[in-house]
C-alpha cells in the first residue's frame, strides 16, 4: 500500500513529506490553478521539495492522442525525475497511452469511474488507474464497490496495473478501499492527518505524561 498527497500546497507537501511515509505527490490541472501562479514554477518547486525519486503523477490537458504525447514529452523534460503522466480515459488517452507505452513513459490512467473504464486503460498498458471515490459517492454512486471490482478485475486477469484510489473527502472511504484492496491512495494532507485522530490517543497521551510526572516530577525520559 502507497499512500500519495494530492495537492500542489507546497506548505502541505512539505508537512506532508516530514510527518508520514510519503510515496509521491499527485495533481490535476484543478489541483494546480488552485495554486494560482506560474504552474510550470510550481510544479519544480514541488519537485525539489519531494526529490528526483519520489513519484510525481501530473496530468495533461490534451485530447487529442498526438497533443496529449507532446504534453507528456514536455512534462517529463521540463519537470524530470520519477514522473507518470495522467491520462484522463477518453478514447484519445487509450489511445495516447498506447503510444507512450512504446516509448517507455510511466502512465497513471486518470479520471475513472467504472471498472471497464480502469480494465480498458490497464489493458493499454496504465501503471496506475485512478478511480474517483468521492466523486461517485457524491452522486449516489458507490466509489468502494468499484474499487472492489477493479482489484477483482486485475487480480482475475493477472494485470499488473496497480489501483491509485482517488478524490476522498473522509476516513472511511480510505479505510474501506483499503479493506478492498487498494494499491495505493491520494489524500489531501487534511484527510491523511484524520488517520490519526483519535480522542483515545489523545487523552492516553495525556494520561501517560500525568502518570509520569505524579511518580517522577517529570515530562520525559531523559534529560
Ligand atoms: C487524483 O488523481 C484526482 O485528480 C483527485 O483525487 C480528484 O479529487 P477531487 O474529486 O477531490 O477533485
Amino acid at each position: 500500500m502507497l499512500i500519495f498527497l494530492d495537492t500542489a500546497d507546497i506548505n502541505s507537501i512539505k508537512k506532508g513529506i516530514e510527518y508520514y511515509p510519503i510515496a509521491g505527490v499527485t495533481t490535476n490541472p484543478t489541483i494546480i490553478a488552485k495554486e494560482n501562479r506560474d504552474y510550470l514554477d510550481l510544479l519544480k518547486d514541488i519537485r525539489k521539495v519531494i526529490g528526483e525519486e519520489k513519484m510525481f503523477h501530473i496530468q495533461v490537458l490534451a485530447t487529442k492522442a498526438e497533443n496529449i504525447i507532446k504534453e507528456a514529452h514536455f512534462i517529463k523534460d521540463t519537470i524530470g525525475g520519477n514522473i507518470y503522466i495522467k491520462i484522463p480515459v477518453i478514447r484519445e488517452g487509450i489511445k495516447a497511452i498506447k503510444m507512450l507505452k512504446e516509448e517507455n513513459f510511466k502512465i497513471t490512467a486518470t479520471a475513472i469511474f467504472t471498472p471497464q473504464q480502469a480494465l480498458v486503460a490497464a489493458l493499454a498498458g496504465a501503471n496506475f488507474v485512478a478511480p474517483y471515490v468521492n466523486r461517485l459517492d457524491n452522486i449516489s454512486g458507490d466509489g468502494v464497490k468499484v474499487i472492489r471490482q477493479i482489484k477483482k478485475l486485475f487480480d482475475t486477469y493477472n494485470l499488473d496495473s496497480k489501483i491509485l484510489a482517488a478524490s476522498f473527502k473522509n476516513v472511511e472511504q480510505v479505510h474501506k478501499s483499503s479493506l478492498e484492496g487498494a494499491h495505493s491512495v491520494t489524500l489531501p494532507l487534511e484527510v491523511l492527518e484524520n488517520l490519526l485522530h483519535h480522542p483515545l490517543t489523545d487523552s492516553s497521551v495525556e494520561a501517560f505524561i500525568k502518570d509520569w510526572k505524579t511518580a517522577y516530577n517529570q515530562t520525559y525520559l531523559i534529560d
